[in-house]
């Protein structure tokens, strides 16, 4: 099976990818020694549409299972659903030996992996992420967290899983749009550090929209490998070397927070933030207008927007400033200087910034 392996000192792991490989999971977790008693933390989609399998793979190898489900949404990432999962499994945890499976998005996997984090200051917990988006970064690199009403993301921690188990066969039962959101962080991948994946995607998106579980696991397996590279080399981003993750986040996040979570899904929010950001790379000079254009051609093929609509620029503005990646008073964006290629660069001119999301509003306000 192609196998991606995360070498972080004492915490290295493995990330598996496969196609139907769930069955086997039990097998997989064998010799890992974790603990005797799964605890899977899931919502009820997830565990009707796939659990029956995952816990007759567990059971076939004597672990014993628990399911625990949270709501469907991402108000599961909660001190509330965070502190009532942390009772339940405190009471569960009699004379057992537990350990956690995140078994879903990541939604799941972020909630699960900050409740491993945090109880008895952390048990091994494994990912098992059910969404592409979840199988090519959210479930890679340890970043664990719940959100505050103020801001996503704002408590948590850096907890690396003990595997990370990417059936690309669980990707079948989500929907074309699920798909095109997590192609938008493939996509990224392919502009932060690899021309050669951004090309593949470019020809094969029909393919990957539709499911087709080869290229779908050639993607998943190309973007661990970009991603754990980047981990590697900064696990705990103190290097500046993980900001590059971020390529479309800077304006991606602020509109989700304007939109209050509401307006756009991740990749389609990231999606108009590469956008920006290559609008922004255009005016400053540092990217040819062949490769911007090229990459807007690639995200509009796949059918993410090309348009912001229902945000006012202000709200926009307003988010952009409280998001953790404004340092004090200074921005902080990643542009591209060509496909493959990207450059950090802080404290961009505000009426560069205006002009960049003004030509992608839908409605000038
Ligand atoms: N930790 C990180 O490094 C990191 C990175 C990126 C994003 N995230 C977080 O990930 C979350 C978004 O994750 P997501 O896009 O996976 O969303 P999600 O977890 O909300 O899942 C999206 C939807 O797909 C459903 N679903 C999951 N697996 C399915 C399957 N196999 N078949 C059918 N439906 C399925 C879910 O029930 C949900 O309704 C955000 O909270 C974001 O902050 C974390
Ligand atoms: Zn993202």
């Amino acid at each position: 099976m192609p196998t991606v392996n995360v070498h972080l000192k004492e915490h290295s792991y493995q990330i598996i990818i496969g196609r139907q490989i769930l069955s086997q999971l039990g097998k997989a977790l064998t010799s890992l020694n974790l603990g005797t008693d799964a605890v899977v933390i899931t919502n009820p989609l997830i565990r009707r549409l796939h659990g029956k399998v995952l816990s007759t793979s567990l059971r076939k190898s004597s672990f014993s299972v628990q399911f625990f489900e949270v709501p469907d949404s991402e108000e599961s990432k909660s001190a509330r659903v965070a502190f009532e999962l942390l009772g339940r499994i405190a009471r569960y945890d009699l004379k057992r030996k537990i350990f956690i499976i995140a078994f879903g998005g990541g939604v799941i996997g972020d909630l699960a992996g900050f409740v491993a984090a945090v109880y008895k200051r952390g048990i091994p917990y494994i990912q098992v992420p059910t969404t592409f988006l979840g199988q090519i970064d959210s479930a890679i690199g340890g970043k664990v967290a719940i959100d505050l009403p103020v801001g996503k993301n704002l408590v948590g921690a850096f907890y690396q899983p003990r595997l990370v188990y990417s059936d690309v066969g669980l990707l079948t039962t989500l929907s074309p749009g699920q798909i095109r959101s997590g192609l938008a962080e493939a996509v990224k991948y392919g502009v932060i550090g690899d021309r050669k994946l951004f090309d593949f995607i470019a020809q094969h998106y029909e393919k990957l929209l539709s499911g087709d579980l080869l290229c779908l696991l050639k993607v998943v397996y190309w973007c661990s490998q970009i991603k754990v590279k980047v981990v590697e080399k900064d696990e705990k981003e103190t290097k500046g070397i993980r900001t590059i993750l971020n390529f479309g986040h800077t304006i991606g996040h602020a509109l989700e927070a304007a939109s209050r979570y509401q307006g756009y899904q991740h990749g389609e929010a990231v999606a108009l933030g590469m956008r920006v950001a290559t609008d922004l790379s255009l005016q400053m000079g540092l990217c040819a207008a062949e490769e911007a254009l090229r990459l807007q051609c690639v995200l509009s093929d796949i059918g993410l927007p090309s348009e912001i609509r229902k945000v006012r620029l202000l709200d926009i503005l307003k988010a952009m400033h409280h998001d953790k990646k404004f340092k004090g008073q200074k921005n902080c964006f990643v542009l591209t200087t060509g496909i493959g290629r990207v450059k950090v660069v802080d404290d961009i001119p505000l009426v560069y910034i205006k002009k960049a999301i003004q030509s992608r509003l839908l409605t000038f306000s």
